[in-house]
């Protein structure tokens, strides 16, 4: 096993280490195997007490420092967000050996146009979900209550709970695993810019 970091390893560089962050969360955009595909997403529930789901990402912008996931409206997380907006995002991409530690403010698209123009292009499994009578969460004294509406013949069935979340960077941490020794480094985006420096690990 080597013990010593390949010079040309992004992780040595602030700069380079944070472009490929972003450039493999643009691959779990795309990429259904990639370990960035999902993020586990942290919320503070109305009793104060942090809750975690997974969620798929969307989408990611670094340069508006952004990245989205969909939900449904009705769904506990959107209470948690509605009631505080801070969030938390992680990651771990087993391939490059990255953790990866978000945090965010969490808001709800309101575009309605943005919504409609995703959602034509979802998969219709994924348009389904959204049609799901009652609240996701819901206690049901059996399974067979759990009921779904028809698409409707313009598809449109289900539109009405279907959200994006925006999630504004405000930190990003990063852990590059090496045998030779972790690298570990934080990123403040500030002033329209993200701003690096290393940690300890
Ligand atoms: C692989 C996987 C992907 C998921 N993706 C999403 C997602 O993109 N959006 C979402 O709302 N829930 C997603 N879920 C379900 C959530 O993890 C969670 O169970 C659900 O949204 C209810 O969470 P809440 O009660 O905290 O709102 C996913 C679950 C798994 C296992």
């Amino acid at each position: 096993m080597p013990r010593e970091i390949p010079n040309d390893h992004p992780s040595l560089d602030l700069k380079k280490s944070l472009e490929f962050v972003f450039s493999n969360l643009e691959k779990g955009v795309t990429e259904r195997g990639h370990h960035f595909h999902l993020l586990s997403l942290g919320t503070i529930d109305k009793d104060n007490r942090p809750q975690n789901r997974n969620v798929v990402l969307r989408k990611v912008d670094m340069a508006n420092s952004l990245i989205r996931f969909h939900t449904d409206i009705r769904s506990n997380k959107i209470i948690d967000i509605k009631n505080n907006s801070s969030i938390s995002l992680l990651g771990y991409d087993k391939a490059n050996k990255l953790q990866i530690r978000l945090t965010a403010n969490a808001t709800v698209e309101e575009s309605k146009e943005v919504l409609s123009n995703v959602w034509s292009k979802m998969y219709p499994m994924s348009r389904e979900c959204y049609r799901v009578k009652d609240a996701p969460g819901k206690v049901v004294a059996s399974r067979e209550e759990v009921l779904f509406e028809d698409e409707g013949d313009d598809k449109l069935n289900g539109l009405e709970n279907f959200v994006i979340i925006n999630c504004h960077i405000s930190s990003i941490e990063t852990l590059f695993l090496h045998s030779a020794g972790h690298v570990r480094a934080k990123y403040i985006y500030e002033n329209g810019a993200f701003h690096g420096e290393w940690l300890v690990p």
